[in-house]
This record gives C-alpha cells, sequence and structure tokens, in this order.
C-alpha cells in the first residue's frame, strides 16, 4: 500500500464545492475519484448531491489496494452511479474521459519506489523527471483525462510549484486554466504536518488570473508564467518553517573554500603536472568557473600537502611535491606569504578540512549578481577562496538543497540580506548564509543519522 492518507472530511466538502462550482453535475456526467482509498470524496460527492438536490453523476473510484477497494465497494454496494474499480491507476490501459476528476493523489517520493517502478514511470509520464513524486503521475494521467471543459480539484503538497523536479507538472497546468489555488493549513492532516494546496483546474486554455487563498486567509489574483519555472516567487510566499530551520541546521559545513596564499604556486592546468605530482592533486574550482547551471568539467587541480584525514605532511611525507615546491621561485613565493610566521612554510594560508571538504557539495560564488548553486555529487572538488561550499548533513539531500537555494524565494532572501559588492553584487558571507531560512523536510531533524565525528567540525 502506497501513501495512503484519508482527506478529512471538511476538506473533502471544500474540494467538491470547488468541483462543481457554477457547473453543476447531470446524471449524464461522470467523476473520476483516483486513488480512492476508503471512498471519502465519493461520499462526498453524495453529500453534495443530497444537499444540493442534484441527481447522482455516475462515479468512477480507481484504488490499486485491495482492502481499501473492497471497503469501498461495499461502502456504495447501494449506490449503482458508483464503480470501484480495483487497479493501478498509473497502469492502467484504454483511459477514458471524465468531467470531473477529484482526489487526493499518494504521495510518495522518488525514494519510496523501486528501481523498475522509478523506469517504468520515467518511460511513459512525461513529469517523472529529477526526483519525481508519484502525486505528479497522478496529475498528468487525471489532466490526460479531462474532457474539455471538465474541471479536476486535487489536494497534493504545494512543492509542485517550486521544485525543480516539477517543472513538466508546471508546463503540463500552465496549458490549462487554473481557477484556483488555495493553501490549507500545515496541520489538515493531523498529525501529519504537511504543506497541502487544493488546485482547481479546468481543461481550457487559461483565459483570467489565478485565484490566490494563502494560509493566513489573504487573497489575490496572479497570472501565472507559462514557463515551466517556479511559480513560488509570483505567488511572493515561499513556505517559512514553522520549526524555524535555517541552512546551518541541514549544512555539516557552511563556508569559503581553501586559502592557499599562494594559487600560482599550488594550482596547475592538469596537463601541465607531470605524473608523480598526480597524487597530491585534486580537481579545484574558482568562483570565475562558476557561470552556468552545473559544474563545469575542471582542467585545473590543486596540490595538497595534506593527508586524507586533513593533516599536514611532514617534510619527509612530501616527496615528488616537497621537491617541486622547493624548487627557488616557488619557495620563495610560499615564504613571502605572512602565515609562514606561524605555519610550516608549504602549508596552507588557512589548514583545509580536507574529509569534510571531499564529500557531497553544493558551490557558489562568493561575489555574484545572481547566487547560483551548482552539485558536486562525486564530492571530489576542492573549492578555492572565491567559491562558498556547503557540506549537506544528508548526501541524500543535496538535490533538494540545490532546488531551494535556487529558488527565487531563497534568492529573494539572499538579496535582501547579504552584503554588496562595489560593483551591487551580492557578497556570500557563512553567517547570513547560516541564518537562510529552509523548508522543514531540508532541515537537520529528519533523515539518516550524521556522522558524529564530522558533525563536531568547527563549522
Ligand atoms: C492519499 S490517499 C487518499 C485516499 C482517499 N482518496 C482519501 O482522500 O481519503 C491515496 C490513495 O491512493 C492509493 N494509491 C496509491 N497508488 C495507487 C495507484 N498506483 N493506483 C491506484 N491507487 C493508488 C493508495 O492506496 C491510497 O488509498
Amino acid at each position: 500500500m502506497k501513501g495512503f492518507v484519508p482527506t478529512p472530511e471538511s476538506v473533502v466538502d471544500l474540494m467538491v464545492e470547488r468541483l462543481f462550482a457554477g457547473r453543476e453535475p447531470t446524471a449524464a456526467s461522470s467523476v473520476l475519484d483516483p486513488g480512492c482509498g476508503r471512498g471519502e470524496f465519493i461520499a462526498g460527492i453524495l453529500r453534495w448531491c443530497r444537499h444540493h438536490r442534484q441527481v447522482v453523476p455516475r462515479i468512477v473510484g480507481v484504488e490499486s489496494d485491495p482492502r481499501h477497494a473492497m471497503h469501498s465497494a461495499g461502502r456504495f454496494a447501494q449506490v449503482p452511479q458508483v464503480e470501484i474499480r480495483q487497479e493501478d491507476y498509473l497502469r492502467a490501459t484504454g483511459l477514458e474521459l471524465h468531467d470531473y476528476i477529484v482526489g487526493n493523489p499518494p504521495y510518495v517520493p522518488i525514494t519510496g519506489l523501486s528501481v523498475e517502478e522509478r523506469q517504468f514511470y520515467r518511460g511513459l509520464f512525461e513529469t517523472a523527471t529529477g526526483r519525481f513524486d508519484l502525486y505528479q503521475l497522478f496529475f498528468e494521467r487525471a489532466l490526460s483525462q479531462l474532457r474539455p471543459g471538465g474541471r479536476l480539484v486535487f489536494v497534493t503538497p504545494e512543492k509542485y510549484l517550486y521544485t525543480e523536479s516539477a517543472s513538466e507538472l508546471r508546463r503540463l497546468l500552465s496549458g490549462h486554466h487554473i481557477h484556483e489555488l488555495h493553501f490549507l493549513p500545515e496541520r489538515t492532516f493531523e498529525p501529519l504536518v504537511t504543506y497541502p494546496l487544493v488546485t482547481t483546474v479546468s481543461a481550457r486554455q487559461p483565459d483570467e488570473p489565478t485565484r490566490i487563498i494563502r494560509r493566513d486567509g489573504r487573497q489575490s489574483s496572479v497570472t501565472l508564467p507559462a514557463a515551466a519555472s517556479s511559480w513560488q516567487g509570483r505567488l511572493g510566499e515561499w513556505r517559512v518553517t514553522r520549526d524555524g530551520s535555517t541552512l546551518a541546521d541541514a549544512c555539516l559545513r557552511i563556508s569559503c573554500g581553501v586559502a592557499t596564499g599562494a594559487d600560482d604556486v599550488f594550482v596547475h592546468k592538469v596537463r601541465d603536472l607531470p605524473a608523480d605530482l598526480l597524487p597530491f592533486a585534486h580537481p579545484t574550482i574558482a568562483g570565475r568557473d562558476i557561470s552556468g547551471t552545473s559544474l563545469p568539467s575542471l582542467t585545473s587541480s590543486i596540490l595538497v600537502p595534506y593527508d586524507q584525514r586533513g593533516a599536514l605532511l611532514s617534510e619527509a611525507e612530501l616527496g615528488a611535491l616537497g621537491d617541486f615546491l622547493r624548487h627557488g621561485p616557488r619557495r620563495s613565493r610560499l615564504l613571502a606569504r605572512t602565515c609562514v610566521s606561524r605555519k610550516p612554510w608549504y602549508a596552507f594560508h588557512e589548514t583545509p578540512p580536507l574529509p569534510l571538504l571531499r564529500r557531497p557539495k553544493l558551490l557558489c560564488k562568493d561575489i555574484t549578481r545572481r547566487p547560483w548553486f551548482v552539485i558536486d555529487d562525486a564530492g571530489d572538488v576542492v573549492p578555492r577562496h572565491s567559491v562558498y561550499y556547503l557540506v549537506p548533513l544528508h548526501a541524500d539531500r543535496l538535490q533538494a538543497l540545490a532546488e531551494y537555494l535556487n529558488s527565487d524565494a531563497s534568492r529573494d532572501w539572499l538579496e535582501a540580506h547579504c552584503q554588496r559588492a562595489a560593483n551591487g553584487f551580492l557578497r556570500l558571507q557563512s553567517q547570513v548564509l547560516k541564518r537562510l531560512p529552509i523548508p522543514e523536510e531540508l532541515g537537520g531533524a529528519i533523515g539518516a543519522p550524521v556522522d558524529a565525528q564530522l558533525a563536531l567540525q568547527p563549522g
């Protein structure tokens, strides 16, 4: 059984009102409830018909879980208009069209799907991209089953408004008329704390603005962008966490990169390095190398006189690197640095926390017009001083953290809180980055336990 969360009656009634508002069903209409569970929406439709003295339309409930399907079939056995199908909605073929579709599709993140399921869905659904969630696929399939002019009302997580993985869903939706986005209270599905959103959409060209009903009750009208970019900025509201989680809670380290005090001595094109120096060489990146939305291919290496644990090698251990650094002009250059009064002549200006640095992380230019965080998935890049790096507490949240940090909401916050460089560009600083509010699901309290030793490293 995947993603069973029954919908409270008050929410069902609100959604059924939206479903039939200004367009009442007739006996010839058909309503679909995909993932109908134990029939809360079907009961809601029957309630609505009784209350409004309307005939009951044909109602089809689809449910993959045999126990729920059997429960629903029994519950509505006396209502001839109701048909319960026990089948997998996402694998069903011969899809028919409906005038109305309503429901609470399952929320199942990609991590809850088997490899076979992921592959199958990726082959079948346009919205199965990135770290997709099952509700996106329900949305896609349901949109394709709406008759022209038909209406769909779904309650789902609000996340699809802004996550990168839902950009294809936003693109699909933007070809429809979205009447309303209604943000429901966080405790709607108590004891779960979720961020539910009721979306009301019609299968017709968008020709009016969308009504937004916020959690605090404020209402507004917005014209949503047709592009697949995040809609959150347009709605002017990113959900700020209730528990006040900040980026510091989600990261093992937030810092600017390695300062050698003599990059011209330590940094070289890989192709120029003799083979005996390669064991000391790590791919490296400077702020100026970050211009696109993903990690560029790196051609430079930094020679690192530290071991894997981050301890400075002794002169005896330096081997070929020692010979290289001792070479006349290089040694003079290193000795001219201010730090040599307190450190061995070949040490970096600041000791690099290598065990943390060489983990999957996000990288961003330290001074930039628009901050953009790129992903170092392999965790092998050693960022230099002009790059900020963020090591997430949980490597599996790297992508989600990048999506959030690259969202309009996060950028708006950085714009409002970062200092400016002389050219007006934003200057990232770790004490500011650490205060950035983050969505609760990216916070530190959930997920796999952290390597305690690493967590103790200074931030
Ligand atoms: C969030 S629950 C909602 C249940 C019910 N509609 C309600 O609102 O109370 C989602 C339902 O979808 C069902 N489900 C999950 N995957 C499904 C699939 N592939 N096909 C059909 N039903 C599915 C689950 O078993 C669950 O009953």
